[in-house]
């Protein structure tokens, strides 16, 4: 079994809080469609005059301007990033992160709460700046191997580390063998983030994308589409897949999320006669299934 990295090559906390990188926006724009209701950006800061190292799946933490209720400053939030480590550009000068504007709407009164820090980040504008913090995580990071296979389920902006993973493997690395499958959810097509970007993957190098849109699309009970139900689909040959030492399989985007691919695993694990408890663990214990939900 080979484990993606170690962790002496991951880098690690390069700016902290007290000495932040402040960085320069240089390209800002939206990616839902312009009727979605949901406000996902795309931001990509410029890093070139920085130290600033980090590998695909790690993530930054961004401290928004301002203080809280308490007089306190506001604290940092994590955003995965999702250029892969050379960046956008192909020359690591810059870091991309992909934000939905976080708004709650309380159901009694009507009155909405805008998180502080995604408003923050889509208000921005091309010249502003930000601080900036880290890179954090070592352990949702890309295998370093060729014949990795990788299934990857994203909902919304969990999108974020697969764009890194799928960028580094169909844009830098030259010999490739592992299969990549990327299941991704959302509530409707309006929503389907980098879609261009994955079709082309798609089309051009193989790379299985397969979408679930809850409120457009109905599952075999009738019920709403959800990822898992697309995994389920799928179920058979993703467990021929599992079964090998060198798949790997990445879990990111909304809370809760897991436990629906958890039932859905469980589901396929009864169809094929596998014991599932001990496959999942089995998988854990080899550092092949990794889970990033918030
Ligand atoms: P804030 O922290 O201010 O509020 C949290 C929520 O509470 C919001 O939904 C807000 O509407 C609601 N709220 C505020 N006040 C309220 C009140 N009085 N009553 C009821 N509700 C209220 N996000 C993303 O967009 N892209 C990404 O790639 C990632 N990646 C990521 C990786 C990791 C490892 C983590 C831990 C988290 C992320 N996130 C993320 C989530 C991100 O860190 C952050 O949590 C969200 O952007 C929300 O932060 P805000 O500061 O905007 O909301």
């Amino acid at each position: 079994m080979t484990i993606p990295s170690t962790a002496q090559e991951i880098p690690s906390n390069i700016y902290k809080p007290g000495a932040p990188l402040e960085a320069r926006v240089i390209d800002h724009y939206r990616l839902t469609a312009p009727d979605s209701p949901n406000d996902v950006c795309h931001i990509v800061y410029d890093v070139s005059a920085s130290d600033l190292k980090y590998v695909e799946g790690q993530s930054i933490g961004v401290l928004p301007p301002g203080e809280d209720a308490n007089g306190k400053p506001h604290k940092l939030r994590l955003y995965s990033i999702a250029s892969p480590g050379v960046g956008d550009d192909g020359h690591g000068k810059t870091l991309t992160v992909c934000v939905k504007r976080a708004i709650t709407v309380d159901e009694a009164t009507g009155q909405e709460y805008h998180g502080v820090c995604s408003s923050y980040l889509c208000d921005l504008k091309v010249g502003d700046t930000s601080k900036l913090t880290g890179p954090v995580g070592k352990a949702f990071i890309m295998p370093d191997q060729p014949n990795a296979n990788l299934i990857m389920v994203a909902t919304g902006t969990g999108i974020a580390p697969f764009r890194a993973f799928l960028s580094k493997r169909y844009k830098q690395l030259q010999h490739e063998t592992g299969q990549s499958w990327l299941f991704f959810g959302a509530q409707t097509r309006k929503d389907f983030l980098y879609e261009a970007e994955l079709k082309a993957y798609q089309e051009n190098a193989g790379c299985q994308v397969i979408t679930a849109f809850s409120r457009e699309e109905k599952n075999a009970q009738g019920n709403r589409m959800y990822v898992q139900h697309r995994l389920i689909e799928h179920g058979e040959t993703l467990f021929e897949l599992l079964k090998q030492p060198e798949t790997y399989l990445y879990i990111c985007g909304l809370r809760g999320m897991e436990a629906g691919i958890l039932e859905g695993f469980q589901e396929i694990a009864q169809r094929q006669g596998i014991d599932w408890n001990v496959f999942f663990d089995t998988l854990k214990a080899e550092k092949r299934w990794h889970v990033e939900v918030y």
